[in-house]
């Protein structure tokens, strides 16, 4: 057994920011099922959402979050993230993340602008913000020598006090699979914390890396955590339509420095949909791009920057005009053939304002969490900054807040399993399960679609939790897992909602409802006996 003050399972923004904020005063493991620079961090482009303009300013940035979130957003987790935006900015700049420079202002970074931004907000690195920030912080995580870096282990279930027959009550741990020997180890912490990003891998097409299999998100439900808000999920409106490129995305960066998209004849449609054309929030611009590519029958539509000069192109989008000349698209010359993709997962683990959930010992931050922020439709670029804001949150109420490590755990047991015979049965399994959801669970809902999903959903869950039940445990089979579990919260969440509001959009129900509520799913595990931690 493995014994730290701290276990954070994810190290992507969320993770690595608040090993780093911890580190000085606390024995930390980093837990990545990968490398630590794997997972949606890393690939992200156009920037994160701070005021740092003073002729901008935080009550502007909070009107722009709550009208995209339709309506939905906790006003108190949005105040306290804008609020805290230029700091968060100021700290990862004291990291040493070098921001676009903008030697014309008195802040000295360029910001950008993406829809549903009043104003110009996003600060970035050129168009590999993610990569950019990733890299400056693991190259402090890697030399700090209170962070110990477990990489290529994948979280398998959290250990809870009453259920596995302890007297200390709330989260103790966590079982890991390291994948490569293929043995599963109890790691024993004081404070757990679920990192873990999201869940678009549920998904046939998605922006997504592989790692984002909803595993937090599962592994919380099944230790008894609240989830909400699962039915919204983001599709961003221009993921890369190539048959060589798997999980492009073209920054809303693109549209938002006067990118157009056009039919295949040329023509502009957005003005057509939306009073803020090509800068509608995401929502709006996907329902768009899906209807006029259903009523037409054609693969893609078109973003077009050419008229932009070959000079600002290459300054400001460097890795997508390298990216689509790799795939012969010439973006200074010719339109880039887009779709819409499934992006984000708005809804999470239920936490607080202190990142806690309910499971007294368990945190979750960033994307795997629903702290509220979004509401049904995050505005872009705000995610990153609730990673760094939440990451700080959880350190503060870490450091408030000490607790017992407990000295032993049980083993893992293996006693009543054996190797799995038939590994089909979990690549079939997959395919099947993002198939469906794409179809049925998209972009546009219909009652009778839900059905048909949830129905399925039954059938993946009894076959594979017979085959969790009899067969060793591998990365693929817990992944599985997860995006199963995961695609069923989203399905329950999506039947509750018998109204259209931001992502969700249901043809049985297309207007908005008065008194919109979030959906919060309570746990049947979670024993009466036993008080919620975050109430
Ligand atoms: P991630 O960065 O996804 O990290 C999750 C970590 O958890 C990974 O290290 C993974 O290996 C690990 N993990 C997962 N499951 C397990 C397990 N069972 N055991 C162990 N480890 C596990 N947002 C913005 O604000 N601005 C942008 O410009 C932007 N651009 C984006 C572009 C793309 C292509 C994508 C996909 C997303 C973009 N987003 C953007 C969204 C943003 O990148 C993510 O929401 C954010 O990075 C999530 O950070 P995270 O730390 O929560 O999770
Ligand atoms: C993008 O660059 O379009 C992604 C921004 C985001 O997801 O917030």
């Amino acid at each position: 057994m493995e014994s730290f003050d701290v276990l954070i399972i994810g190290s992507g923004l969320a993770g690595q920011s608040l090993a780093l904020r911890l580190a000085d005063t606390h024995k930390i493991a980093l837990v990545s099922k990968r490398h630590l620079e794997d997972g949606a961090s890393s690939w992200a482009q156009g920037g994160i959402a701070a005021v740092i303009d003073p002729s901008d300013s935080t009550n502007a940035h909070y009107e722009d979050t709550q009208i995209a979130g339709a309506g939905l957003c906790d006003p108190t987790a949005t105040h306290f993230v804008v609020d805290h935006g230029a700091q968060a900015i100021q700290w990862l700049r004291d990291q040493g993340v070098a921001f676009t420079p903008d030697a014309d202002t008195a802040w000295n970074m360029h910001l950008t602008r993406e829809g549903g931004h009043s104003h110009r907000r996003i600060v970035h690195v050129a168009d590999a913000t993610g990569a950019a920030v990733q890299e400056t912080l693991i190259d402090k995580v890697r030399r700090h020598p209170n962070i110990k870096v477990f990489e290529d282990y994948v979280a398998v279930d959290l250990i809870v006090g009453h259920k596995v027959g302890k007297v200390e009550a709330g989260c103790l741990g966590a079982y890991l699979l390291h994948r490569t020997s293929g043995k599963v180890k109890a790691f024993a912490a004081s404070h757990t914390v679920l990192a873990t990003g999201g869940a678009g891998k549920v998904y046939l097409y998605t922006t997504n890396p592989d790692t984002s299999t909803g595993d937090g998100i599962a592994m919380a439900w099944r230790a008894g955590c609240r989830v909400a808000n699962m039915e919204f999920i983001q599709f961003h409106p221009t993921c890369l339509y190539h048959p060589q490129a798997k999980s492009f995305l073209i920054s809303e960066a693109v549209r938002g420095e006067g990118g157009l998209l056009r039919l295949p004849d040329g023509t502009r449609f957005m003005p057509k949909h939306d009073p803020r054309a090509e800068l509608a929030p995401r929502d709006v611009v996907a329902r768009a791009i899906d209807f006029e590519m259903k009523k037409r029958g054609i693969d893609s539509v078109f973003l077009d920057i050419s008229h932009k000069s070959p000079e600002f192109l290459h300054e400001h989008f460097p890795t997508i005009s390298a990216r689509c000349l790799e795939l012969g698209i010439d973006i200074t010359k010719h339109p880039i053939p887009v779709v819409p993709a499934a992006h984000y997962t708005c809804g999470g683990v239920f936490i607080d304002i202190r990142s806690r959930t309910d499971l007294p010992g368990l945190y979750a931050i960033g994307e795997t969490s629903c702290s509220g922020l979004h509401g049904a439709n995050r505005l872009a670029s705000n995610s990153l900054l609730e990673c760094v804001v939440f990451a700080e949150a959880a350190a503060q109420d870490i450091r408030a807040n000490p607790r017992q490590c407990p000295s032993s755990l049980p083993a893992w047991d293996e006693s009543r399993v054996s190797d799995a015979d038939e590994e089909v049965v979990i690549s079939h399994n997959w395919e099947e399960l993002r198939r469906f959801m794409w179809d049925y669970v998209g972009i546009v809902r219909t009652n009778k679609r839900l059905e048909r999903a949830q129905h399925r959903i039954k059938l993946l869950t009894s076959e594979i939790s017979e085959y969790y039940t009899n067969f060793r445990v591998s990365n693929d089979l817990i992944e599985l897992r997860n995006l199963v579990q995961t695609a069923d919260l989203i399905v329950r969440s999506a039947m509750r909602r018998k109204e259209s509001r931001g992502l969700h959009f249901s043809k049985d129900y297309p207007l908005m409802a008065a008194n919109p509520k979030p959906t919060v799913l309570n746990n049947p595990l979670w024993p009466k006996t036993l008080p919620r931690w975050n109430t």
